[in-house]
């Protein structure tokens, strides 16, 4: 693989890459497409600024690029014979609805000791077929590091109990059922639907996920900071939430808009992932507005407030063009005109971080729009995959207009380039961030946490179980139609994705690399500007 990065047959090489790869590109089939992509983009960069005396800077930054795209990636099959999962609410509302028992298969109700903690969840359940399982995708193995600050001295009661204070609820997995004690409410209902997250994993996965015992939080801003611990200081309590930077150690866990956000009319991801899928046929990319688009509510950050200057109503053309969510007047008119599927008739979107990361991030991506992406330190758990140039062309955020204005013009000159950026990108989250991903990396993250354990759970006096039938059956309007639409129907009857090693240090400070030289080289074209 590293020979074609040798600089003398640089030239050859690529345009006899370009020759079969363009082909490839339009069937969207074909290994390395990221990398050809990134090999095409690099060739017009030589080409169009002469930086051919830059080639080996600009060799050795696409160096590995390749990794991302050369997979297959595989499904969950579930047979026409695998085990349905059904809810069954009482007919008289008086009764309260009971937490019926899921066993695996018909095999086991044997009264079994719950799993150790100590020991790996045994795979008691009798998984019918299992072919032999794909390697999840890459980013499963930042798994590994955000459990790394507890991996040699495990995780005590201690810790657990000093995670308290930052925490909305506590989990608790005993044998199979959950229960949760409840410290604060949540923002609207964050908190309803990361919970019913977790029962349709106990129900696609039974018997798989282990017991355990953890503290959540709700809340966009990650607070764990690193700089408070260490060697030297106490190990950190482990806090599990949607969004993490570079200096704290909170623990990534998938958000609630996987399963539904009612409050803004966000439906499950595994609807409106196809929704988007299907928008995106609606018009081509060439006939779409050549600008940028951005709707939201700015009043979150400042950032986003600062965006706004680059809109066309102010006087200058900076290709963008950007508006306000409005919630209230959105509710008001039954969310008309705000349909996260009706908003891929730009060429290019925009991202940028709220309060910390956003949830549009999918949604975004998921338009084979090219993203511009506002630089944000925040990262939920899968944009640690995302690779500037290959997922989405980087706007720096000291100088958005400028750098949006030069983002648009590049790929309106290019659109080859610019339409691989963004096929590129939808297809990481229709594909990497499938709603099966979903569960299976919150089934290994919780098997890592749970091994972690150095005590046995046990059920908080002040505990509640919880399941489908405790969630749904009293549930109403908008609320009960998400947590119906993304309810699992089918229990999982093979293997999760297996998971990948941990990261040498080397491969970090080469992906960072990575990423830090894409930047650099975005920011040199647009200084050539
Ligand atoms: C529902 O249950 C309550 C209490 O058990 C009972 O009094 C009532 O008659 C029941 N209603 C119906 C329609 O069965
Ligand atoms: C944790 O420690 C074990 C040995 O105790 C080692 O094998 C493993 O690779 C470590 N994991 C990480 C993420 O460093
Ligand atoms: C941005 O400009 C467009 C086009 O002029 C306009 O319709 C829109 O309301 C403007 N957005 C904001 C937030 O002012």
């Amino acid at each position: 693989m590293k020979g074609w990065f040798g600089s003398e047959g640089l030239f050859e090489d690529l345009s006899e890459r370009i020759r079969s790869g363009i082909a490839s590109i339009k069937s969207s089939s074909s290994k390395g497409i990221g990398f050809v992509i990134f090999a095409l983009f690099i060739l017009v960069v030589l080409i169009s600024t002469r930086w051919i005396d830059r080639v080996p800077y600009v060799i050795s930054s696409i160096s590995g690029s390749n990794a991302v795209a050369s997979k297959q990636y595989f499904h969950h099959h579930t047979s026409p014979n695998s085990q349905p999962i059904t809810l069954r609410c009482p007919l008289n509302d008086t009764v309260k609805p009971t937490c019926k028992r899921r066993t695996s298969t018909a095999t086991s109700p044997s009264p079994s000791p719950s799993p150790s903690p100590f020991s790996s969840p045994s795979s008691s359940s009798a998984l019918l077929s299992s072919p032999s399982s794909s390697s999840c995708p890459e980013y499963f193995r930042y798994i590994h590091e955000d459990l790394r600050p507890w991996n040699a001295t495990g995780i005590t009661v201690e810790m657990v109990e000093r995670a308290k204070k930052h925490a909305n609820f506590r989990l608790v997995v005993l044998d199979g059922r959950a229960y949760v004690e409840q410290y604060s409410k949540a923002f609207q209902t964050r908190d309803v639907f990361t919970l019913w997250g977790i029962v349709q994993l106990l129900n696609l996965y039974p018997g798989r996920v282990p017991d355990l015992d953890l503290m959540f939080n709700c809340d966009d801003i990650p607070i764990i900071r690193s700089s408070d611990y260490g060697p030297s200081k106490p190990p950190p309590p482990p806090v599990f939430r949607y969004c993490k930077d570079g200096a704290t150690l909170d623990i990534l866990f998938p958000d609630w808009s996987f399963w539904g956000w009612p409050e803004v009319n966000i439906k499950p991801w595994v609807k409106l992932a196809e929704e988007i899928k299907e928008g995106n046929k609606r018009i081509k990319w060439e006939d779409r507005e050549p600008y940028a688009f951005w709707k939201g509510n700015q009043w979150v950050a400042r950032t986003r407030q600062d965006l706004f200057k680059c809109n066309v109503s102010n006087g200058r053309e900076w290709n963008a063009r950007l508006f306000t969510q409005d919630w209230e007047g959105a509710r008001r008119s039954g969310f008309k005109g705000s349909n996260l599927a009706d908003q891929c008739d730009y060429r290019y979107k925009i991202y940028i971080e709220g309060r910390a990361w956003s949830v549009s991030e999918k949604y975004i991506l998921a338009c084979d729009s090219p993203t511009l992406l506002v630089n944000t330190p925040f990262m939920d758990f899968f944009s640690r995959g995302l690779m500037p140039m290959q997922h989405y062309w980087p706007i720096r955020p000291d100088q958005k207009c400028k750098s949006i204005k030069f983002a648009v013009d590049w790929g309106n000159k290019n659109h080859k380039m610019a339409k691989s950026i963004g096929k590129v990108g939808s297809d990481f989250i229709q594909e990497e961030v499938q709603m099966e991903y979903v569960y299976d990396y919150m089934l290994h993250l919780l098997t890592q946490y749970a091994k972690l354990l150095r005590y046995k759970p046990r059920k908080p006096e002040k505990a509640t179980e919880f399941c489908l039938e405790s969630m749904a059956c009293k549930a109403s309007g908008l609320v009960k139609t998400f947590l119906t639409e993304s309810m699992a129907r089918s229990v999982y009857d093979s293997e999760p994705c297996t998971m990948p090693p941990p990261f040498d240090p080397k491969e970090l400070e080469e992906i960072a690399e990575r990423k830090r030289k894409s930047l650099k080289q975005v920011e040199m074209l647009e200084k050539r500007d």
